[in-house]
């Protein structure tokens, strides 16, 4: 290699360790690029681990065996830090090794070489040369270990002293290009930290779903993991990163995380009407039985009336239940509302209250009026409002967008934009598929029953056909009955995010 081509793949190597993100590529490539670089033909790449006084081996590379056609697998291990070591020296002292026989170390070298290796495997490590990776600011953060350097005749031969400098300043920059991927890292690992803090938030804040979003973030992962599969269909050409995986997952951690601006009574509302309120019903009707029955003197009249009012108790009660009110239960508790009875003072007042008919009557899903079920709707755009203030990294930059659309409907029936299905992102149907089985195959609740697998499965069917959810996805989510893998790693308790 002449000076310009040195120079040239100096600066290729530079370019290529310092765009890479992920630690294991990152060693891999160190160990590529030097054995490349150097003509040599093994390089191994330990890390300092100062914690535990070791020197952790995390790459490993030997030409010679790659051509004998010894494919081993790559297994991690550890050694102690010291000075017994040539790769433990050069890791504490800081200083280059360079060595032209292992098997010829002087005895007055601290350190020394252990032949286990080559005994095992009839392999001759001779010239070595052991390299520290100094960071800027001093830091040794590893150590790069290259073995038996080969002449133009293929001949091992000494690390010449020219060379020590070079490999020097290249293992600088791999450990550059090391603090660059652990300070990346650190920060995916602080994103994440946060994403689980502020779902656990939610979580914490209505017992009645705790685990959801952890279920949803489950399921949706396993969508799109399974589309990466398909090699064939309309999601054959459709391959999610390691990345867009990552954010579809926190995106579907945090999809509700905007409940934290929904008011207790509405969030963890069970019933139409509250316990308390029942309580005055019920004391209410305690009144009404008296004033209906205290002027009889016929047992036998006394006990139906009582029975009656009882049987009006009842029914109200239930109905206070979460669920559809047939128009023929509604007229039943508007008629017993108007009903009259006198009271101690001698007023006159109804059975219920106007506003107890309303919120029996009156509810617009499951068990919320009106206006409370505009509260809870409200929970998506808070969770856009919220999503927005993060200043999420490029990679992760669409988290806000997919979140704010997991209750959009293809058929532009969803809020809160009403968007259609070329505005809502492949990520957020897949979001809401996930969000609506989870939530109908939720173990039981206070006040809402599981529904039965076979219910669940035909309500996502009709909701596909209707237009709701992607007609696609669901199909996929039944025909490869990812439901059932889902279910099994539930009830296993193998959800792990
Ligand atoms: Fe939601
Ligand atoms: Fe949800």
């Amino acid at each position: 290699m002449n000076y310009k081509e040195m120079v040239f793949s100096f600066n290729r190597i530079g370019i290529a360790l310092g765009s890479e993100t992920r630690m294991s590529n990152l060693f891999n490539l160190i160990v590529d690029e030097i054995i490349d670089f150097t003509n040599c033909d093994a390089c191994s790449l330990y890390i300092t681990d100062l914690e535990k006084q070791e020197l952790i081996f995390e790459a490993t590379k030997t030409i010679s065996l790659i051509r004998k056609g010894e494919t081993s697998v790559f297994k991690s291990f550890s050694v102690p830090l010291d000075r017994t070591s040539i790769s433990g020296y050069s890791a504490i002292t800081g200083e280059t090794v360079n060595i032209s026989d292992c098997y010829e170390i002087s005895d007055d070298k601290e350190y020394g070489f252990d032949k286990s290796y080559d005994k095992k495997t009839g392999y001759r490590t001779k010239s070595m040369l052991s390299v520290p990776m100094k960071s800027t600011d001093g830091d040794i953060l590893g150590v790069i270990q290259l073995i038996n350097k080969f002449d133009e005749n293929d001949k091992i031969i000494p690390f010449s002293e020219d060379f020590e400098q070079i490999i020097l300043s290249l293992a600088s920059q791999a450990a550059v290009a090391l603090s660059n991927v652990r300070l990346l890292e650190a920060n995916k690992n602080l994103y994440k930290a946060l994403v689980k803090a502020f779902s656990q938030a939610i979580e914490e804040r209505s017992p009645h779903t705790a685990g959801h979003s952890k279920r949803v973030a489950y399921i949706s992962a396993m969508i799109a993991n399974h589309i990466n599969q398909k090699k064939e269909g309309v999601f054959e050409n459709i391959s999610f990163s390691e990345e867009k995986l990552e954010e579809l997952k926190y995106a579907a951690l945090l999809h509700d995380v905007g409940k934290v601006a929904v008011p207790e009574n509405v969030l963890e509302k069970q019933n139409k009407l509250s316990d308390d309120e029942i309580e005055v019903i019920t004391n209410r009707f305690e009144t009404i039985k008296f004033s209906a029955t205290h002027n009889m003197v016929n047992l036998e009249e006394i006990k139906e009336t009582i029975d009656s009012i009882d049987d009006k108790l009842s029914f109200i009660i239930n109905k206070n239940l979460p669920g559809f009110i047939n128009d023929e239960d509604k007229v039943r508790v508007k008629e017993i509302g108007l009903k009259l009875f006198t009271d101690f003072d001698n007023t006159e007042h109804h059975y219920l209250t106007e506003k107890e008919v309303f919120m029996l009557t009156d509810f617009v899903k499951g068990n919320f009026s009106p206006d409370e079920w505009e509260k809870m709707k409200k929970h998506v755009s808070s969770t856009l409002d919220i999503l927005k203030e993060v200043p999420f990294t490029d990679e992760l930059k669409d988290i806000p967008r997919i979140a704010g659309a997991h209750h959009e409907m293809l058929d532009g029936s969803g809020y809160p934009l009403n968007l259609g299905k070329e505005d809502i992102m492949l990520q957020s149907r897949i979001l809401a598929v996930a969000d609506v089985f989870e939530a109908l195959t939720a173990a039981d609740r206070p006040y809402k029953k599981a529904v039965p697998l076979d219910r669940s499965l035909k309500i996502i069917g009709f909701m596909a056909k209707d237009g709701e959810l992607d007609k696609e996805l669901v199909s996929m989510f039944l025909d490869d009955k990812l439901y059932e893998i889902y279910l099994d790693d539930r009830d296993n308790d193998r959800i792990i995010v």
